[in-house]
């Protein structure tokens, strides 16, 4: 193999950047050149005006500065029309120009099914899981999640200490798309009162109880976290007929979100609950130990496997241990949601 391609894809995520230097140093120590591709597949296709603003060669000394860094320094953009053939032998023929004989893929399953194409197409690929949502059945680590459930502990922390001085529930949103682990892991780790996610059936109504029910209890300061995806399991509420009459402020058809939940809430309750969405503060931190260990392995591993001749192969944890295994099959396997503690949770 001549050279490596390195590419992040999807949303960015913590520990992308140490994954990065990971390679590039297991790249160095093989004696390989690293080409960094920008804006995951959109570098393959050559927009730019600059190639340098789509393909760099990435030198050991610059690329060791990344290494704590959060985001990724590679920039990171969806790319739809990857999913065309033809649109994908254009970047083919990019790798095959530049001898880039192997391409490690740092994204979510999205960018692994692209990897995977690529690797029909005669382009070995190695995947590593980069993503906060913590989506991807078959590992038991994403680069992201931990530094990302930890920023949502640190914030859910500092608006007790508020909720608790004014006596008012708090509504935390957080991130995760369709996947509630943000969301759980948070709830279990802040003993949040009560969590809503994606995976499991809700309503406005039983979480309206249970708040006055902690209330009758003394809780005067219960956070309720959820899930950016759990508005898809919510049984239905009619939110402008229950808003319309007691708030003028509200329009047909408006969605119910964190804020309408916390507004519906003081209505039900009679409490001043309050919402906040914590965003893009998860996804920007800096890379936690945790992160920051599996990524070097990660890198580290891919390089090699690239070297071997093994391709088509995601990386991951299971059992503690980092491992590897056929793309194909990974994205097979189904995520388990964990139920049990999701009742608990909320139970208690
Ligand atoms: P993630 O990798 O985080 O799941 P996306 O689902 O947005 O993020 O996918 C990232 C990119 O991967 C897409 O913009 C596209 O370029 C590529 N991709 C996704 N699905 C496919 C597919 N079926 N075939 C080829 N490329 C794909
Ligand atoms: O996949 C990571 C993630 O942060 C999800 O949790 C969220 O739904 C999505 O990306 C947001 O994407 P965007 O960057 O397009 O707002």
């Amino acid at each position: 193999m001549k050279k490596i391609g390195v590419l992040t894809s999807g949303g960015d995520s913590p520990g992308m950047n140490s994954a990065v230097v990971a390679i590039a140093r297991a790249a160095a120590a093989a004696q390989m050149p690293l080409v960094g591709v920008k804006r995951g597949y959109n570098g393959l296709l050559r927009k730019s005006q600059n190639i340098k603003d789509d393909l760099l060669e990435l030198d050991l000394d610059t690329v060791l500065d990344i290494a704590d860094l959060p985001g990724t320094y590679l920039r990171t953009a969806r790319c739809k029309e990857f999913l065309d053939p033809a649109v994908r032998q254009a970047a083919v023929n990019t790798l095959n120009e530049m001898d880039i004989g192997g391409l490690v893929v740092i994204g979510g399953d999205g960018s692994f099914q692209g990897a995977m194409r690529l690797c029909e197409m005669g382009i070995p690929c190695i995947g590593i899981p980069g993503t906060i949502d913590n989506d991807l059945a078959y590992t038991e680590m994403t680069l992201g999640y931990d530094t990302a459930v930890n920023v949502c502990v640190d914030a859910v922390r500092a608006i007790r200490a508020t909720s608790r001085s004014h006596d008012r529930p708090a509504v935390v949103e957080v991130m995760g798309r369709h996947c509630g682990d943000i969301a759980l892991t948070t709830a279990v780790a802040t003993g949040a009162e009560q969590v809503l996610v994606p995976e499991e059936p809700w309503s406005v109504e039983e979480v309206a109880t249970r708040l006055n029910d902690l209330m009758a209890h003394g809780n005067t300061r219960s956070t309720v976290m959820v899930a950016e995806g759990c508005w898809e399991s919510m049984k239905p509420f009619d939110l402008y007929g229950y808003l319309a009459p007691l708030d003028a402020n509200v329009y047909p058809g408006e969605k119910m979100d964190a804020h309408n939940l916390a507004r519906v809430l003081r209505l039900m309750c009679s409490v001043e609950a309050r919402a906040t969405v914590l965003g893009y503060t998860q996804r920007g931190a800096t890379p936690n130990a945790r992160d920051s260990a599996f990524a070097f392995e990660a890198g580290y591993l891919a390089v090699q496997l690239l070297c071997k001749g093994i391709s088509n192969q995601v990386i991951g944890v299971r059992n503690g241990r980092t491992f590897y295994m056929p793309i194909v099959d990974a994205l097979k396997e189904k995520r388990a949601f964990n139920a049990e503690l999701y009742n608990v949770v909320n139970a208690l």
